[in-house]
């Protein structure tokens, strides 16, 4: 006979903010977090404040039509109230950058006492808050700790001190290696009682191939026929290399300090970010099921198989010959296993296809594809694809010893212009962490997840698409944020004050418990069910989901 004990319980909060009927945040493992991001030179402006020099991005902001992003969000002078709006959402963490030439303005050298300031009362505000109630939409889904927002902290952004690109070239001397190093440990120094999770190198093989073989981002450097800008300077045909390779040992480096000097101290994480379409054959013949797999050891093999295997992937070594760098047995060993985690940031899935070349001279010749964007898709319009990071997530289990991964950039961006109203952004989100939950079920070390972006910033691949859950208007000199349906997950129609209640069972059944409840998702209540194997167990399902739901529990 069952034992069927009735629990009604009573919701607390005026409104559930669930978005999805499919999964909840209890539905992922412990520890999981989600969290948003933007990078220092999109947010912060105050270009030249407080003793901060140049940057390559502002260089090229300067050098580029369109609007010049000085102020852009206006953050440094906002960072409070930019916080408060994270709380208020309900984020377990935060992914944000830090300006090496605001802390560092000449790239090495002194320390910024201004932006060492600015850094400080910035990570202190997320540490600051306690814990508390919130109607937004990541808020119904985690109890938050009582540290605040855990800050996931990039030390390079695409932001170069415009000092170090104008003395030796920035990334294409190995000087830089020792220079980055120097920076972090700043970093580390400064921060690292607060900080513990660290990424070194936003993107590396983006920003390899786009600052150096078609150079449509700073530091611009091409060279013809290939660059996609009219090039000054640089080489197509080797710059590409040698940057990544460059920032592969720079990387390593700061792993190498980390170990040796903080690791033990601070106990943080340290990894690297990498920049990763899913890609799927135009066609399944032969050919372009090879060209798949050739592209898919370009672009993501460039730069997880020096981390995992010590070495560049032998398609590249043998299409790309002598201009591509070779590690010593000393630079090996460094970089290989060089990382706590993987940063991975996808957007978007791309058809590929072989396309021959008479002769090989820069990244994307070598490459040998046409890559278009999948069905519907542009450069700035993304067809909800979420198998795509599905596809990604497997693919680093498989081919990298399943690592732990943080995707610390995923999103869709709509018209800058165009209504608060973004359904189109809240199909996506939850389409692709419903895809996040299935690859965690299948195995992935995923850990966490990271939305872009918190707020409407400065894209540089079009400025008028962006991906924010806040709207910026960027000709009030306020700046004023105004949250879009993506920062509340509301749904038209959705009365929360006509589904005050819950009900739970909890059933006795041979051999366990199971525990029966009622959640109300946007339009309809649905049930879900656990199976706990003895009471105890079951009193934690039930207690999981009474702090996670906020409710009070009535017992019969
Ligand atoms: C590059 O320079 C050439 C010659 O000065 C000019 O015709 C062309 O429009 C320029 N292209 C771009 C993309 O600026
Ligand atoms: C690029 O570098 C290679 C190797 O040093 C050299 O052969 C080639 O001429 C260079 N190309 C340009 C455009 O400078
Ligand atoms: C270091 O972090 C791990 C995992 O977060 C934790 O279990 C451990 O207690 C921490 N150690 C110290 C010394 O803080
Ligand atoms: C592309 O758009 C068409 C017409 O709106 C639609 O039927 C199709 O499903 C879309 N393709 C994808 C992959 O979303
Ligand atoms: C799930 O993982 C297994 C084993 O790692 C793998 O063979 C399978 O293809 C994965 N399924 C999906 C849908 O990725
Ligand atoms: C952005 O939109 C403005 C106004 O519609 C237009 O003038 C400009 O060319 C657009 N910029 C880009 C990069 O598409």
């Amino acid at each position: 006979m069952e034992q069927v004990l009735f629990l009604i319980t009573i919701f607390l909060a005026l409104y559930s903010g669930r978005c999805s009927d499919v999964y909840s945040r209890n539905d992922f493992p412990e520890g999981f977090v989600f969290g948003s991001a933007l990078s220092a030179f999109q947010w912060e402006g105050a270009v030249d404040e407080d003793g901060k020099m140049p940057s390559i991005w502002d260089t090229f902001v300067h050098s580029n039509a369109g609007p010049t992003r000085d102020i852009a969000c206006d953050g440094y002078h906002r960072y409070k109230e930019d916080v408060r709006l994270m709380y208020d959402m309900g984020l377990d963490a935060f992914r944000l950058s830090i300006s090496w030439s605001r802390l560092v303005p000449s790239g090495r050298g002194p320390v910024n006492p201004k932006g060492l300031r600015f850094y400080k009362n910035l990570i202190n505000e997320f540490r600051r808050h306690e814990n508390e109630l919130s109607l937004f939409w990541f808020s119904a889904w985690h109890e938050r700790g009582s540290t605040g927002i855990e800050p996931h902290v990039t030390l390079y952004h695409n932001d170069l001190p415009q000092a170090l690109e104008d003395e030796y070239g920035g990334w294409i001397d190995r000087k830089i290696i020792d220079d980055f190093t120097a920076f972090a440990d700043v970093c580390f120094r400064e921060f690292g009682k607060e900080v513990k999770f660290w990424s070194t190198i936003n993107e590396p093989n983006m920003l390899a191939m786009g600052g150096y073989d078609w150079g449509f981002v700073p530091p611009v450097h091409c060279s013809p026929p290939f660059g996609m800008v009219n090039c000054s300077r640089g080489n197509s045909s080797t710059e590409p290399y040698i940057a990544l390779h460059n920032m592969l040992l720079a990387h390593a480096s700061t792993m190498r300090l980390y170990k040796q000097k903080y690791k033990d101290k601070q106990n943080g994480s340290l990894g690297i970010t990498c920049f990763a379409y899913w890609m799927v054959p135009l066609t399944s013949s032969e050919e372009n099921k090879i060209a798949t797999q050739r592209a898919k050891d370009f672009y993501l093999g460039w730069v997880l198989h020096p981390l995992v295997f010590g070495d560049y992937p032998d398609v590249m070594k043998r299409i790309v010959g002598k201009r591509l760098p070779s590690f010593s047995k000393e630079e090996s060993d460094l970089v290989k296993d060089s990382f706590d985690f993987l940063g991975v940031i996808h957007y978007t899935t791309m058809y590929i296809a072989h396309l021959s070349h008479s002769h090989h001279e820069d990244y994307v010749s070598d490459m040998s594809v046409l890559m278009s964007p999948f069905g519907n898709s542009t450069l700035v319009k993304f067809d909800v694809l979420p198998w795509g990071l599905e596809g990604v997530l497997e693919y680093i289990k498989h081919n990298y010893g399943n690592p732990p991964v943080y995707i610390l950039e995923n999103g869709r961006p709509t018209n800058h212009h165009s209504s608060l109203n973004d359904m189109g952004r809240v199909e996506y989100l939850h389409a692709y962490i419903a895809a996040v939950l299935k690859s965690v079920r299948n195995g992935s070390e995923t850990r966490g997840y990271f939305q872009w972006s918190f707020m409407d910033l400065y894209e540089f691949v079009n400025y008028n698409y962006t991906y924010g859950l806040y709207h910026v208007d960027f000709s009030d000199p306020e700046r004023q944020r105004s949250p879009k349906t993506s920062a509340f997950c509301k749904i038209e129609k959705f009365d929360p004050v006509w589904f005050p209640f819950r009900v739970g069972f909890l059933i006795q059944r041979e051999g366990g418990y199971e525990v029966l409840y009622q959640i109300f998702s946007s339009f309809r209540p649905f049930w879900k069910k656990q199976y706990a194997a003895d009471h105890a167990e079951a009193s934690k399902v039930f207690h999981s989901l009474k702090a996670f739901h906020q409710w009070i529990v009535l017992q019969f």
